[in-house]
């Protein structure tokens, strides 16, 4: 089934002019892209955007992380995209990620890790919802 997903480059890749080998990732392995945004997001966006962890010790660090400089998010359109692109991005922690996923092959650390990628159906339109002024969605 055809699905759109939402994807965040996070500062650590973008500081490090990563974002068009991701990109070429994300395009090498079928997803299309359907929109694209650069942005420095503020305090506010961040927070809501991750609210399900702000009870969590590393909420903090995280909104400072994702506000630290810029971003690259967009919109993804592919074959079961939310899932798809969950196993392309790898585990939260580069270590533990498998050989040739996104987060193994670019992330520094389980904090700077390079990439977010919506974790469900439910979650890719609220997140894609909740950027859509960004995305011209
Ligand atoms: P994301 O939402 O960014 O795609 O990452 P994820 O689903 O793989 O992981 P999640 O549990 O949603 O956590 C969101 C982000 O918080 C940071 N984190 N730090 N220090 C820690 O134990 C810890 N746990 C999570 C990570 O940067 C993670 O991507
Ligand atoms: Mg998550």
């Amino acid at each position: 089934m055809k699905q759109r997903t939402f994807f965040i480059v996070k500062p650590d890749a973008v500081s490090r002019n990563l974002t068009g080998r991701i990109l070429a990732e994300l395009e090498g392995r079928g997803f299309v892209i359907q929109a694209l945004h650069r942005a420095t997001l503020d305090r506010q966006r961040v927070e809501t955007f991750y609210a399900e962890h702000k009870e969590r010790p590393f909420f903090g660090s995280l909104c400072d992380f994702m506000t630290s400089g810029p971003v690259v998010l967009g919109c993804l359109e592919g074959e079961d995209a939310v899932t798809r692109l969950r196993t392309v991005v790898g585990a939260t922690d580069p270590n533990a990620a498998e050989p040739l996923t996104i987060r193994r092959m670019f992330a520094i650390d389980k904090g700077s890790n390079s990439v977010h990628a919506s974790d469900s159906e439910a979650s890719a339109a609220r997140e894609l919802n909740h950027f859509k002024d960004l995305l011209g969605l």
